[in-house]
């Protein structure tokens, strides 16, 4: 077999309609793609799957969230101060780059590198420009947030999604009335995410526009157990932990006990994550998982784990699967002042320590003048992780104040309770949809001889399940294919009829594009009543009879195996 590359996967995704570079006829822009009718159906496919893994077998509900908000909710996420890039301009031509991008070959980690180091090493390097090697800006900060405003004139700032999980965490409260007030629960979010890529390459790989499926899942801090773990514990994986980052080849179940994988939630979603590429089309062969460096987690993960598949451009995460800890709806409380937490009961009143707010009345008093009471008893309820850079937001009679510390102490306090409120920790998978669609591309890809051309995408994944070919055009052939592809249509199985050209073309032409099976049509269906279905994998054919023809693509499809068939003939 011959080596991949992706420009032959891509030239092959714009010739048969997978994949086109947006506005083409403008010029085209970097990290902008479209799809194509058969990449739309294609995504369509992987989205359903991912949906029927979430949704109804692991009983997630599904949210649908805008894309566009206000600042105080990227502020509160950490996104509008910590997502950024570090980048540099060329003084001459003006083109901006990564920083740690020019840096790769004089550095081992650069992405490491904070922003002093990398602007000494491209000093001490003398690293200039990769287009026309003139100097290099200092190294600066960018944002990779789209910024927009919402509303005409001055406007409210807003901003672009960068992850659809926000959407998930501002709907905490609303989502955790509609599951009846229990935890753990999980929503999901399909959608569009952008980010202002500064100099983005690696064709559908860096996307300043790209689809996200997110899935989060809301659990009690203090029981991070998962019940039906013990049913996957078993299966074979591929890790490369963070302590000496070499590849291992374990169980979920090792991984676990020996504390590499930190807990039973995040080992069960690695396992729901690699039967979910696999059933897409990612090659098991090529694909595997391999935790953060303590260095390159993001702002609000604590654990973190990358699936990631070799591809031509090396290994490249396509999944991340995150713990989140509280970080979200604790700055999300913080921020809003909204009520973020979960209410779990005991079974018998309890009592319990826990750490207050006690007002200093002493000087309440002298501020607040009559309404100190009122202060005091606000500081008395509020929840400590309301507590921002030694500050309380407060709302008072419908007033919101700012209570700095010089007002209260934090003390210790003993109650007898009914349950504990807490903020709950939050497990993310997340997908890079485009990333995931490619990467099945890329690994169906397969360059026989004559450079024919053959994808095998899985039956989920394939936008085209059936090719529907009666031999020739005439004859009421082309009838009787017609009503093959009428039914087969009825029974929501999307088929391709194509009557046109020899047969050896027409076979290549959907095996180009990764057509699971063919239904052809010869005059035999005249004299015996038969037809043939083309198994691509093999390109064995087996004759069945025309009547059972949708039935046996309905059991194929299902995942009867092809070699079952030939065996019964
Ligand atoms: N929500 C994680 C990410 O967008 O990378």
């Amino acid at each position: 077999m011959k080596e991949v590359n992706s420009g032959d996967v891509l030239s092959l995704c714009k010739r048969r309609g997978f994949i086109y570079p947006s506005y083409e006829i403008y010029g085209g822009i970097a990290g902008l793609y479209d799809y194509g009718p058969l990449g739309t159906q294609m995504k369509t496919n992987i989205m359903d799957l991912w949906r029927s893994i979430y949704a109804l077998e692991e009983g997630f509900v599904e949210i649908d969230s805008d894309i566009v908000g206000p600042e105080m909710v990227f502020k509160a996420s950490g996104h509008a101060e910590n997502f950024q890039d570090l980048m540099v301009t060329c003084k001459l031509c003006g083109e901006g780059f990564r920083a740690d991008h020019l840096a790769k070959d004089f550095h081992p980690n650069p992405g490491a590198l904070s922003k002093k180091e990398l602007g000494e090493l491209i000093v001490r390097e003398n690293i200039k420009c990769p287009l026309c090697k003139g100097d290099l800006s200092e190294v600066e900060e960018f944002n990779l947030m789209f910024k927009t405003k919402i509303g005409p004139g001055s406007g409210r700032i807003g901003y672009l999604r960068p992850e659809t999980a926000q959407g998930i965490f501002v709907n905490y409260p609303n989502l955790y009335r509609y599951m009846r007030e229990t935890l753990p629960f999980g929503a999901i979010q399909i959608g569009r995410a952008y980010r202002n890529e500064i100099s983005p390459r690696q064709g559908v790989i860096r996307l300043r526009e790209f689809n996200q499926m997110e899935a989060e899942l809301f659990v009690d801090p203090v029981d991070k157990r998962w019940p039906r773990f013990s049913a996957v514990r078993d299966n074979k994986v591929r890790l490369v932990p963070n302590t000496d980052e070499v590849e291992i080849e374990t169980t979920f179940g090792e991984a676990l006990d020996k504390g590499i994988i930190a807990h039973e939630t995040i080992a069960y979603f690695l396992w729901v994550t690699q039967r979910f590429l696999t059933k897409a089309g990612v090659d098991p062969k090529r694909m595997r998982f391999r935790q953060h460096l303590k260095t390159e987690m993001a702002h609000y993960a604590c654990d973190c784990w990358d699936a990631e598949a070799l591809l031509s451009y090396g290994w490249t995460e396509i999944v991340g699967i995150a713990d989140r800890g509280a970080w979200d709806l604790t700055r999300h409380m913080q921020y809003s002042q909204a009520d973020l937490t979960a209410f779990k009961r005991f079974d018998q009143p309890q009592e319990v320590e826990r750490k207050a707010f006690k007002p200093k009345y002493g000087l309440l008093g002298p501020e607040f003048k009559a309404r100190s009471a009122k202060v005091g008893k606000a500081l008395e309820a509020a929840d400590i992780s309301l507590l921002k850079d030694g500050k309380v937001e407060l709302d008072v009679d419908g007033e919101k104040l700012s209570i700095s510390d010089k007002y209260f102490d934090i003390v210790d306090v003993k109650e007898k309770v009914n349950g504990v409120k807490f903020v709950p920790h939050v497990i993310e998978p997340s997908h890079g949809l485009d990333r995931i669609l490619y990467t099945c591309l890329e690994h169906a890809y397969t360059l026989g001889e004559e450079n024919y051309v053959t994808l095998n995408l899985t039956v989920d994944a394939a936008p085209i399940k059936v090719g529907v070919l009666p031999l020739m055009g005439k004859d009421d052939l082309d009838k009787k294919g017609m009503e093959i592809d009428r039914t087969l249509r009825e029974r929501g199985i999307a088929t391709y009829f194509d009557d046109s050209g020899s047969i050896g073309r027409r076979y290549a032409r959907l095996d180009e594009v990764g057509t699971p099976y063919c239904v052809t049509i010869d005059y035999e269906v005249f004299e015996n009543g038969t037809v043939t279905i083309r198994d691509r994998r093999t390109t064995k054919q087996v004759r069945v009879p025309e009547s059972e023809v949708v039935h046996v693509i309905e059991q194929l499809l299902h995942g009867r195996p092809f070699e079952e068939l030939i065996a019964k003939v």
